[in-house]
């Protein structure tokens, strides 16, 4: 796939990297010519660097970093961004003490909301760079989940199998609006990985477990 990175900092440069290990095109965007580029000579295979207008042209898929601003402030045009697929990996700020605000609006839905021709899809906001650094292998062997939502379920496939090709297990997590659930896991595993646990390699995995074979506590009443 053609994939362009808009901001290429810590989450930018890190899925990025990956993706053109696994032979994707890749087009690191950043404020400046400069900074695009000097994250583009990390990579070994052939990528490209350059400002996050470019970067934008270039994807069929884009990576959203950049927390918080309209893409409007970002890009010279958003026309440019219509029917793409815009994956969105952003977090809340941590507040302090962690005492985050029910949240009744997601990040991503509003980045939706800014950009309506473009195909927004919530993902890998539950783990933190340095699980990416494990990836794809020994990751693939953790089944680390990465929790998807879009309204556009084309999309949502295109970002599970992204997401699976470079060692994460995807979970269809259905339309947009669920983002507002995988929010409050990336606030929740924030503060497992800063509050609590102090390891950035904490992360999450959901389960399907086998159904018991009977029912010895009596099973689940009406
Ligand atoms: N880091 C993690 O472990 C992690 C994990 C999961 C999710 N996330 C979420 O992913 C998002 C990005 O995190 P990150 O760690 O990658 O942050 P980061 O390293 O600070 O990268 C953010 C990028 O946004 C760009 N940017 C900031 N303000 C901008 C502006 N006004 N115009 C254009 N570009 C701007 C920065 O450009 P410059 O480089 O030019 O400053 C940078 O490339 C956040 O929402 C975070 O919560 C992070």
């Amino acid at each position: 796939m053609k994939i362009g990175i808009l901001g290429s900092g810590n989450m930018g440069s890190s899925l990025g990297l990956l993706w053109a290990e696994q032979g994707h095109e890749v087009f690191f965007g950043g404020r400046t010519t400069e900074k695009g580029r000097a994250v583009a000579a990390l990579a070994e295979q052939g990528t490209q660097g350059g400002t996050n207008d470019e970067a934008a042209r270039f994807g069929d898929v884009l990576l959203y970093t950049i927390r918080g601003i309209n893409p409007a402030e970002v890009l010279t045009s958003v026309e440019v961004l219509s029917g793409k697929i815009i994956i969105d990996c952003n977090n809340f700020e941590i507040p302090e003490g962690f005492a985050y605000a029910p949240i009744e609006l997601s990040l991503a839905e509003k980045l939706a909301s800014q950009v309506p021709n473009a195909r927004v899809v919530k993902a890998f906001n539950t783990m933190a760079q340095e699980v990416f650094e494990l990836a794809p292998s020994p990751l693939k062997d953790y089944q680390v989940s990465v929790f998807v939502c879009a309204d556009d379920a084309q999309a949502r496939q295109t970002v599970m199998k992204l997401a699976e090709d470079i060692g994460f297990t995807a979970v269809d997590c259905g339309e947009l609006r669920h983002s507002r659930l995988v929010e409050g896991l990336g606030n929740f595993i924030r503060f497992m990985i800063i509050g609590q646990l102090q390891n950035p390699y904490t992360t999450l995995s959901i389960d399907v477990l086998p159904a018991a074979s009977e029912q010895r506590l009596g099973g689940r009443q009406p």
